[in-house]
């Protein structure tokens, strides 16, 4: 099959990538690696979405991943489009033409997606959706978190974090993710399975409702500082992530609000993680990656050897109809007193969080 001829000349191109791999094009977000001349696997190519959003893609994603593939002595290209779509799918292509025989992408969007993983299955090519479902992609795995969870774990932190400030009646504010991100889709379907019925019973006020392009932190605090305008008796946030949880605290310490406002968020980076243990943020979402990685590298090196890995589970592509493959791991929500668990973890450490000012905070909150 077409198969054994492209292992050899992913082989080949190996070889030839292994001269080039520290020159010319790699940029400084993109690291690879070509295997031992006696490794017969194919090469692994992944395709980060961006630096901005959120600082997981490079601050965990990349470096597991990395971590992975070099334990497993795989061959890898680890790319970041830098939200540029016209470059995912360069970097793509020139990924499969040095010889890639699995594709791993966060989608900027599934329309994009969808004609890399095409492309790439035209080609003989495995392919991973990581983090992201390509909606109608098609993609033969899909790792990620149970996205839908994360969602409700937030709702509910907003709640308890509302109830805890004894508040009445609040108005509450959606800061929601970009609008071509299926994740942010699911989120907020999880988090207004929790708030819908608190506004159907009058215990909260449905307030602003809006997404944030491309989850730009910018954006999201120009859209938050109109939210504030048009209903300035806001007394709960939830933001989709720490990322516009901070560009929403941002809005609110100009108003002196800081603090008094919940906000929520996601990723458990260290400024989300510092604005909790000050108090402006009432809570995040921690989500393993070392597990997502992990799992996702697992069945990108078992691909790459010419094996066919089975998955735990499956999601339904509500867009094909299809079920798709997939390893969903499980998410943890963070609140001031278990912000060490994500120190204990190794996902932040003490040294990037304590830092400054935030030193005190992380003895009182019991890190150590
Ligand atoms: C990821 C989040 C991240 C967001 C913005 C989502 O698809 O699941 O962890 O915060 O994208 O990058």
């Amino acid at each position: 099959m077409r198969k054994g001829i492209l292992s050899l000349t992913a082989a080949a191109a190996v070889l030839a990538l292994g001269l080039t791999a520290c020159g010319g094009n790699s940029g400084p977000t993109s690291s690879t690696s070509s295997a031992s001349s006696s490794q017969k696997a194919g090469k692994i190519g992944v395709i980060l979405p961006d630096s901005k959003s959120s600082a997981r893609w490079e601050t965990a994603d990349r470096k597991y991943l990395e971590e992975a593939f070099k334990a497993a002595g795989v061959a890898y290209d680890i790319q970041n489009a830098q939200n540029d779509k016209t470059a995912f799918q360069t970097i793509a292509d020139q990924m499969i033409t040095n010889g890639a025989t699995v594709l791993m992408i966060v989608n900027l969007d599934s329309g994009t997606g969808k004609t890399v993983i095409d492309k790439a299955k035209s080609q003989g090519v495995a392919t991973i959706d990581y983090d992201r479902l390509t909606l109608g992609g098609g993609a033969a795995y899909y790792v990620s978190f149970d996205n839908t969870k994360v969602g409700t774990l937030q709702g509910e932190g907003l709640v308890k974090c509302l109830t805890d400030k004894k508040a009445s009646k609040p108005i509450i504010a959606e800061l929601n993710g970009s609008p071509t991100d299926n994740n942010a889709t699911l989120f907020k379907a999880g988090y207004d399975g929790v708030l819908k019925p608190k506004y159907d019973s009058g215990d909260f006020v449905k307030g602003p409702d809006q997404s944030v392009p491309d989850w730009d932190n910018t954006q999201a605090g120009t859209i938050f500082e109109q939210m504030l305008t048009s209903a300035p008796k806001i007394a709960g946030v939830l933001a989709a992530n720490d990322g516009l949880g901070n560009a929403a605290i941002t809005v609110l310490k100009k108003n002196n609000l800081n603090g008094k406002v919940p906000v929520t968020g996601q990723d458990a980076t260290v400024q989300g993680l510092q604005n909790i243990l000050v108090g402006d943020q009432c809570m995040t979402v921690y989500k393993a990656v070392k597990k997502e990685a992990d799992a996702a590298s697992k069945l990108a090196v078992a691909l790459a050897k010419g094996e066919k890995p089975t998955a735990s589970g499956s999601v339904k592509d509500p867009q094909s109809g299809q079920d798709v493959p997939a390893e969903l791991m499980d998410p943890q929500a963070i609140y001031l007193d278990n912000v060490k668990d994500v120190v204990a973890d190794g996902y932040v450490t003490k040294a990037e969080l304590c830092t400054g000012d935030f030193a005190a905070k992380c003895t009182e909150a019991g890190i150590q």
